[in-house]
């Protein structure tokens, strides 16, 4: 007997969020409702990995003019979120469900505001899917504006260097922090939103680590 196909029931509920889920992998006719919501021209703020949302949602409503926006792969995630934001009233956060890596194919070439990345998975789980390879890091920093934004934290010592140390040799970004004890740093918690990850790995006492730099083109 075959055995009977497992319908995970967040993938149905999705459909129950047009406007909001657009759902580049099942159903490429929300590429084109995507880039309609696009078109009218408010600025565009990016997370990568975006996970259950809350800090997608607080960014939303810190930036009430932009179109706050996470890539995320997880259906109940990408369902949970916008639940979430919709109970909060959060009416400019959207979650476009795609690879990471198709990001620089779907924004044009210096035109967000500012990314974020936090507490991506170990990148010694997935080698080659790994959100933060190195050549996929210079393409997502590609995307953002002269003068905008990268911040990127985690609890990956080995991480952050190596992103730290391509972010410095490349001359990617004017870095303003670098803070390796974020628990603990009165620059970090003035401004800090504190992501799912984030609190799980601070009540295990794991040390977090935050970079945050402004993006400059030097050609
Ligand atoms: C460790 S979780 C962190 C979630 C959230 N940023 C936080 O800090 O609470 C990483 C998230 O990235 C998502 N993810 C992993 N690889 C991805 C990829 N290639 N493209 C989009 N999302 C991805 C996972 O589904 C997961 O929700």
């Amino acid at each position: 007997l075959e055995p009977q196909a497992v319908v995970n029931p967040f993938r149905l509920k999705i459909s129950d969020h047009p406007g909001r889920i657009f759902n580049f992998i099942d159903k490429p006719e929300d590429q084109l409702l995507f880039k309609n919501l696009r078109n009218n021209g408010a600025p565009l703020l990016l997370e990568l990995g975006s996970g259950s949302g809350g800090h997608l949602i607080e960014r939303g409503r810190l930036n009430p003019a932009s179109l706050v926006c996470g890539i995320e792969l997880r259906y109940k995630r990408a369902v949970r979120t916008i639940e979430k934001g919709e109970k909060l009233g959060a009416d400019n956060i959207y979650i476009v469900r795609v690879h990471a890596h198709q990001v620089p194919e779907i924004f044009e070439s210096k035109s967000l505001e500012g990314i974020w990345i936090n507490f991506p998975d170990p990148w010694d789980k997935r080698k080659k899917n790994r959100i933060l390879r190195p050549d996929m890091l210079r393409q997502y920093l590609g995307l953002i504006k002269p003068n905008g934004f990268f911040s990127f934290k985690t609890d990956h010592l080995e991480m952050f260097e190596t992103v730290l140390g391509q972010i410095q040799n490349e001359e990617l970004l004017d870095l303003e922090r670098v803070i390796h004890d974020a628990a603990n740093s009165e620059e970090y918690l003035k401004d800090s939103v504190e992501t799912e990850f984030e609190s799980m790995f601070k009540s295990q006492r794991l040390p977090i680590y935050h970079l945050l730099g402004t993006r400059q083109y030097r050609e």
